[in-house]
């Protein structure tokens, strides 16, 4: 019998979370660090051996610093949620579901960064041929190198040898070492991808673009395991049905994370959306619909807000929000039940954000608000007016931030007025309708939209 001293350190047995890659040394039917049921799954690590040397130290007035120039890559929605380009040799995982774009995106960057620079893709899904067939379709990507290729070591030693300026992945998910016990795609196999990416990337002076798939069940192990690692995290999103695809940044670590980038899939790639407000915030008076002016980074961006209200028996009647968080959304029922004189209790409330957007910003409370009074009353919002503000659960109203550039996108969109809460100052070409209440809202909203009809 050996004794536990004498056994061979060679791998250490380990447990990791497929959702949010928590391990742990013995398996556990719940995942204490995402309390996800039954996806902690076997995986060996390769033992650690010898001692590490003790390095010398630094300090920061001594760091050099060569504030590195950025790499334009052609595609001026992405250089922004970069934060005004890419960073060289930085590391950057772009997550989104199948057939959202991801492809299509770096695609294109790629071509538009092989003008002056080496740009490589590295395919472990599509073949080269089928690379070639959507370069076709995109046009100009001649000159950017490619490597069909899914075993880590190879892709490493390409990119040591080759240093290109900047490198696609795609996908993290499919790349493999033979180190790793586990499959490709299990979160040991897609977190030592990462790790070994960003050491080689880092050393090579290689910006690397990670692509990783996110499904909505999370069935393949999430890239959320790479978040830490990373130095920038893009999420693509939209539906694959709607033509318009929404890049945020969910972190930044060169610039906010606030900045949106509005695209449009067409028959020859991504088309960027420069002026969105034009696209998402039309309302023709229809009832149940707002128009809010939201914030988002240094962006206004309006936004229809719709809203439907119907009766139910359901002890619990529903709230189901799209685009909106559900506590925020639940907080308005209530404050428009309790201060607005809104009978919503026997009723389901359902509200969206057209055009696939997503807001968490309270200053588009009064327009959710809005939609759903008139929603409610069945009486529109009056024609050409946008809203924004706060709401406290004291039914007041309280101003939202940036409140000039807000109002001066209403008026740059042709819009006659913006409700606003009382304190509001803003100089811009539109009526500024003031209210102290979300009642009174409601009513300068609602009853001058139904003189107008008389
Ligand atoms: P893709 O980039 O392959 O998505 P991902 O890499 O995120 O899985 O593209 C997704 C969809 O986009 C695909 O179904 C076809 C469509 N598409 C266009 O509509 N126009 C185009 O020019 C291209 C290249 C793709
Ligand atoms: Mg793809």
């Amino acid at each position: 019998m050996p004794r536990l001293g004498d056994v061979a350190k060679t791998a250490v047995l380990h447990y990791s979370c497929s959702e949010c890659g928590y391990s742990t040394g013995r398996w556990l039917g719940r995942c204490p660090g995402c309390a996800s049921f039954g996806t902690l799954a076997e995986e060996a690590l390769p033992a650690a051996n010898g001692q590490a040397e003790a390095k010398p130290l630094l300090r920061l007035a001594e760091v050099e610093v060569n504030e590195a120039e950025r790499i334009p890559t052609g595609v001026p929605e992405l250089d922004r949620v970069l934060g005004g380009g890419l960073v060289p040799a930085s590391l950057v995982l772009v997550g989104g579901e199948p057939g959202v774009g991801k492809s299509t995106l770096l695609l294109m960057a790629l071509a538009a960064i092989s003008r002056d620079r080496r740009a490589l893709l590295v395919t472990g899904e599509e073949s080269t041929a089928q690379v070639k067939l959507r370069a076709a379709r995109l046009g100009g990507a001649e000159q950017v190198e490619i490597l069909a290729e899914t075993n880590l070591e190879a892709v490493c030693a390409t990119l040591e040898r080759e240093r290109p300026d900047v490198c696609v992945i795609d996908s993290v998910q499919t790349l493999y070492s033979a180190d790793i016990g586990s499959a490709p795609g299990s979160v040991g196999q897609v977190r030592e991808a990462a790790a070994r990416l960003l050491r080689v990337g880092k050393e090579a002076g290689v910006a690397l673009f990670l692509v990783g798939h996110v499904t909505k069940d999370g069935s393949v192990a999430g890239p959320r395991v790479l978040e830490h690692l990373v130095d920038c995290v893009l999420q693509f999103e939209g539906d694959r049905y709607h033509a318009h695809r929404i890049l945020r940044a969910a972190k930044n670590r060169f610039g906010s994370t606030n900045e949106l980038g509005i695209f449009e899939m067409t028959g020859t790639g991504l088309q960027g959306v420069p002026d969105p407000s034009a696209i998402f915030g039309r309302s023709e008076g229809e009832v149940g619909a707002a128009v809010a002016c939201a914030l988002e980074g240094t962006r206004p961006l309006l936004l229809e807000i719709q809203a439907l209200v119907s009766p139910t028996d359901l002890a619990m009647p529903r709230r189901v929000a799209t685009g909106v968080d559900p506590k925020r959304l639940a907080m308005i029922v209530a404050v428009l039940s309790r201060h607005a004189g809104l009978a919503l209790g026997q009723a389901d409330v359902f509200v969206n954000v057209a055009g696939g957007v997503r807001i968490d910003e309270p200053g588009a409370d009064l327009a959710i608000a809005l939609a759903i009074a008139s929603a409610a009353r069945g009486a529109p919002v009056r024609a050409g007016t946008a809203s924004f503000g706060e709401i406290g659960l004291t039914g007041r109203l309280r101003p939202a931030t940036q409140a000039e550039r807000r109002a001066q996108e209403c008026a740059k969109l042709g819009l006659a007025a913006v409700i606003v809460s009382a304190g509001t100052e803003a100089r811009a070409k539109v009526e500024l309708v003031k209210a102290e209440t979300l009642a009174r809202a409601v009513s300068a909203a609602l009853d001058r939209a139904k003189k107008e009809a008389a």
